[in-house]
């Protein structure tokens, strides 16, 4: 027996479509994208959004952990192997959360099996497999996206809005940095230094992704780089006491051309003590100048450059949650500010709409392709960095 005067609500009323949700990985990322279709079902002012997502899913190794994740997160159940997860026609959105070594070969048998697939950045480890990446999703005509979720802040979406209407003028300049502090000490365990552990990424894959990709989702198409990676710290310890050798890279310098005449520099590392996770950039262009930084991410500092005015020249600190910014239908009211999580609401959001609208994902999210794009920079990077040289970059597809 309900309590008197509980109502239920006659769900045949709200006849909002479902997408079928596939997760691979429930650590820090499978944590933060299941927020996302969480907070997807409810979020928006103007409700129903495009589907409801339905957490069919969750996939990991160990039986226990998978177990006790999927009953955390509310899915509807779990598999211990990502062979079968891509394989289970309830789902149509497989979403790869996994380590950067297992992006490829689940990403590609999912989209074999006709799934639309969102995978983490970076897209893979090598070129190879990027490149098998995007022409499987462009064969299958399957959706697909790179989880480059800083296009998603509204302060980020809105210098893209400035830029191409013309505010900045010509962009003469970029100036991208992504720095965290894990590798700063010498004595650190390698068992606490993300990018030397695990799958080895080292930095520019790791976090150098991001930057790069916001150098061409602002800017334009990178031509040319010229890098210099460093390891400051050869030899590690490990929590054994063990001293182990280091090759991930810890620190980038690069010079980049744009194919619009820009020049930019990207600088990513994790030795730099007091910086927690530090993705900044500033743009210089003929009419104004732009800076943000993910540290202070509500707030976009904007300067149209105005001669005739220049008492108050400088730049202006815009607080980007007012409902003239973009992705107003998924904020607070004006100044109650947003967190780094809404970035990934935000993206999957779009991502869902793409696929249930039959929408283009491309060019306000991150495709494979652009995944693509983006790791054959960082391999270019590298090979500038070996070679002592400027290296053009040469897409094959
Ligand atoms: N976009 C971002 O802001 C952002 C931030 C951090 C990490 N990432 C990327 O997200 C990905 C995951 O990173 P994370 O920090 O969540 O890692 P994590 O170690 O916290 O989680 C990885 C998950 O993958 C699972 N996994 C590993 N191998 C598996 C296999 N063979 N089969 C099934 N499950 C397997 C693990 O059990 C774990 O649940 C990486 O590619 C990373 O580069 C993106």
């Amino acid at each position: 027996m309900e309590p008197e005067g509980f109502l239920k609500p006659d769900k045949s009323k709200f006849n909002v479509p479902k997408v079928g949700i596939g997760l691979m990985g429930y650590g820090f990322m499978g944590k933060a994208h299941t927020n996302a279709y969480k907070k997807i079902s409810y979020f928006s002012w103007s409700w129903p959004p495009p589907a409801i997502p339905e957490l069919i899913a969750i996939c990991g190794r160990t039986k226990e952990k998978v177990e006790e994740a999927s009953y955390k997160y509310g899915f509807q159940g779990y598999y211990t192997d990502w062979k079968k997860i891509v394989e289970d026609p309830r789902i149509d959105i497989f979403d790869n959360c996994s380590p950067d070594n297992m992006h490829a070969e689940p990403s590609i048998a999912a989209i074999r099996n006709g799934k639309n697939v969102i995978c983490e950045k970076p897209l893979a480890m090598s070129v190879k497999d990027a490149k098998e990446m995007a022409l499987s999703a462009r064969e299958a005509g399957v959706k697909s996206m790179c989880g480059h979720n800083y296009r998603f802040i509204p302060g980020v979406r809105l210098a893209k809005e400035i830029i191409d209407r013309g505010y900045m003028g010509k962009i003469y300049e970029f100036r991208g940095k992504y720095l965290q502090p894990y590798g700063f000490n010498p004595s650190e365990k390698i068992e606490n230094i993300w990018y030397a552990t695990g799958t080895k990424s080292g930095v520019m894959l790791g976090i150098g992704s991001h930057v790069i990709d916001m150098a061409r989702f602002l800017i334009g198409e990178i031509i040319t780089v010229y890098g210099m990676q460093k390891i400051f710290n050869r030899k590690r310890p490990d929590a054994q006491g063990s001293i182990q050798d280091i090759e991930a890279d810890e620190s980038n310098t690069v010079v980049l051309e744009f194919k619009n005449g820009a020049a930019g520099t990207i600088e990513t590392s994790c030795i730099n003590s007091s910086r927690k996770n530090q993705h900044a950039w500033e743009i210089y262009g003929s009419r104004g100048s732009m800076h943000w930084d993910l540290e202070d991410l509500n707030h976009l500092y904007v300067n149209i450059a105005d001669p005739a005015v220049k008492e108050i020249a400088g730049f202006t600190k815009v607080n980007v949650t007012e409902p003239i910014h973009p992705f107003s239908d998924m904020l607070w009211p004006p100044g109650h500010n947003m967190g780094w999580e809404s970035g990934h609401v935000n993206e999957l959001l779009h991502f869902i709409d793409s696929v249930v609208n039959d929408k283009p994902v491309e060019p306000y999210g991150a495709t494979f392709y652009d995944g693509y794009v983006v790791q054959v920079i960082m391999d270019a990077i590298k090979k500038s960095s070996n070679e002592g040289k400027k290296i053009n970059i040469d897409l094959e597809i």
